[in-house]
């Protein structure tokens, strides 16, 4: 496995993968790697020749009053398990290396898929993800790339741009891996203390609850939000961003009675982190 830190080093070894006609898997993360981060991993690595795991904590998509400073840096651990995996490379820039020039070019998703959800809460996020992503993309070639369904919204909004874009590629996306006690892996919970990971515990009960409640027939989407909050409510450490349901594909509102897919997705905070968790409700 290479460790990669410049895009002139990463230009050379595609260029060197593609001259031998191998397959590129990109699997982009911020680092502080996990077991979910690892499941993206081990998923590129059986459908493609040649792995690359970018490792950048992208400061175009936190906001000033954001985690940016204090978001978990531990690249010599992620190397380590990027290599178990099955990488063959780690690219991990510098800010200046991906960003060179304060003047910039955005790549920016319009439309009710970018405002609701996590896009009202963090209006500049998604034009950061999209915008490190496009030039992930442009720099890695990758014939796949993979995602997360734990960030749901985010795989929505990267659809978006590869279907307007044309970028050449597939865009695999990848089940939640949780904790075996139900919580959602995430880089972020490492800033939870022992109590705050027990509260928000019932972000997966609540979802489970509104899942079985889907099952056992229930199409009302008003009643589905308001059992999830009602639940999440009663935990005195948790303060909700927001708890709603929305159509899928590209998050459109979601209409009683529910029909095809839709998305029920939760932001809460505990203390000073802010967590996010869903699941699809789909008729079978
Ligand atoms: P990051 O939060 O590091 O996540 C990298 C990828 O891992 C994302 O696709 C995310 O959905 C996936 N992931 C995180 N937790 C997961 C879990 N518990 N189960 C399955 N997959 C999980 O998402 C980002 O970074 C950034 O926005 C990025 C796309 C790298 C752009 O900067």
């Amino acid at each position: 496995m290479k460790l990669v830190k410049t895009v002139a080093e990463l230009r050379k070894e595609i260029a060197l993968a593609k001259r031998q006609g191998l397959s590129i898997g990109l699997v982009p993360t911020m680092g502080a790697l996990h077991a979910g981060h690892a499941s993206l991993i081990e998923a590129a690595a059986k459908e493609n020749d040649f792995v690359v795991v970018s490792v950048f904590v992208n400061p175009t998509q936190f906001a000033p009053n954001e985690d940016l400073d204090a978001y978990p840096r531990t690249l010599a651990a992620d190397c380590v398990l990027a290599e178990a995996k099955g990488a063959a490379v780690v690219f991990a820039p510098s800010p200046k290396e991906m960003y060179p020039s304060a003047d910039m070019t955005w790549v920016e998703v319009t439309g009710n898929v970018t405002k609701v959800l996590c896009g009202r809460s963090r209006p500049i996020h998604f034009r950061g993800v999209t915008t490190v992503v496009s030039k992930l993309f442009n720099l890695a070639q990758p014939d796949r790339a993979y995602f997360g369904q734990k960030d749901a919204q985010q795989v929505e909004v990267l659809k978006r741009m590869v279907k307007d874009l044309f970028f050449p590629l597939e865009l695999r996306v990848m089940p939640i891996i949780r904790e075996a006690d139900g919580l959602a892996r995430s880089s972020r919970n490492t800033y939870l203390s022992e109590k705050e990971h027990d509260a928000a515990l019932v972000l997966n009960k609540s979802l489970r609850e509104a899942e079985a409640a889907f099952a056992a027939g229930e199409r009302d989407a008003a009643k589905i939000v308001a059992m999830v909050t009602a639940a999440i409510e009663k935990e005195p450490a948790a303060e909700i961003d927001y708890v709603e349901l929305h159509g899928l594909p590209e998050l459109t509102p979601a209409v009683s009675p529910l029909k095809g897919t839709n998305l029920l997705a939760v932001a809460v905070k505990f203390g000073t982190t802010r967590l996010i968790d869903n699941v699809v409700l789909e008729e079978k």
